[in-house]
């Protein structure tokens, strides 16, 4: 399966923050954004992914990123000229989807939970048709809804309804089989000028291989789209690092514990970031990795 994490956009309800800045980079506790879709991906057991952004916005993500082997990944960048809508992602993506199944994550989605390692795991063996992840919210027609018939089945799909008929949302993170490539190529705009990924979704629903998987209670998936939200955010994620002593979306920890580096590139990572607590946390991650 290949990644795909789309970072673009104009992020103007955090103006002035993103005046000079992309929102996906602006930090949330202390890493920038777009490490916890990045290690959604990489717990999915992805290595191969593209980050697509802004022409004006992409270098600094290659100064972050570089070309992702530092992390055992292989990261390659994609301009968005402009933000024609998330399905586009799979036609600048074409090439790097090639003839494999893909794992669409928007860059400002947080999620956290317990056992996602395996939610993702499960969910994204052999895709055939696509698989959503639905999330309790109070706010619904903020968001794609979905609505889930008595067998627990998916029945309806719609982007940002006045009337939502669930508080279902539908999250930032996609699955799909390589159909999704042709699917979004021919994809016509909505009434808003745009491409929308719920018509994506909704070519699935009306082929009956559309799955939604549900997040549910005990589970946080974060917005980070409004200054007060993404203080919030951040809050939330500095409370439980300070409480358990564990990072959230830490990826040299995550690169390791997934086997893509070993423990002495990764305290070499941890060792290049200087006296930040978050470089110390990456060298102990290492030094108590080696030590088992
Ligand atoms: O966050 C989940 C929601 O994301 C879903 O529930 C909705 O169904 C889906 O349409 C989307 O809704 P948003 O209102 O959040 O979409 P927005 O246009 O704000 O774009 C989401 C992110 O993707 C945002 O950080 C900017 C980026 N983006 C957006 C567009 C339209 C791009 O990089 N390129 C684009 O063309």
């Amino acid at each position: 399966m290949k990644g795909i994490i789309l970072a673009g956009g104009s992020g103007t309800r955090l103006q002035p923050l993103t005046l000079a800045v992309s929102k996906q980079l602006l930090p949330v506790g202390d890493k920038p954004m777009i490490y916890y879709p990045l290690s959604v991906l990489m717990l999915t057991g992805i290595r191969d992914i593209l980050i697509i952004s802004t022409p004006v916005d992409l270098p600094q993500f290659k100064r972050l990123l570089g070309d992702g082997s530092q992390l055992g990944l292989r990261i390659e960048y994609s301009e968005q000229a402009q933000p024609n809508g998330l399905p586009e992602a799979f036609v600048i993506g074409a090439d790097h989807i090639g003839d494999d199944s893909v794992a669409l994550i928007l860059g400002d989605n947080i999620f956290h939970g317990h056992h996602f390692y395996s939610v993702l795991a499960e969910n994204s063996r052999n895709v055939n048709g696509c698989v959503l992840f639905g999330y309790p919210v109070q706010d619904p027609e903020r968001y794609g809804v979905g609505e889930v018939g008595p067998d627990g089945k998916l029945v309806s799909i719609e982007e940002k309804p006045a009337k939502p008929r669930s508080n279902t949302a539908i999250t930032g993170l996609y699955f799909y089989d390589n159909a999704v490539v042709d699917v979004a190529k021919n994809l016509k705009p909505s009434a808003r000028g745009e491409l929308e990924i719920t018509d994506v979704n909704r070519w699935y629903l009306e082929r009956g291989t559309a799955r939604l998987v549900n997040l549910g209670r005990g589970f946080a998936w974060l917005d980070t789209g409004t200054p007060d939200s993404l203080l919030q955010a951040g809050q939330y994620v500095g409370t439980l690092e300070e409480r358990q002593g564990v990072r959230i979306a830490c990826v040299e920890e995550v690169a390791l514990r997934m086997g893509y580096i070993d423990s002495e590139d990764c305290y070499r990572l941890g060792a290049r970031l200087g006296k930040s607590r978050y470089g110390e946390y990456v060298m102990a991650i290492a030094q108590e990795l080696t030590a088992v």
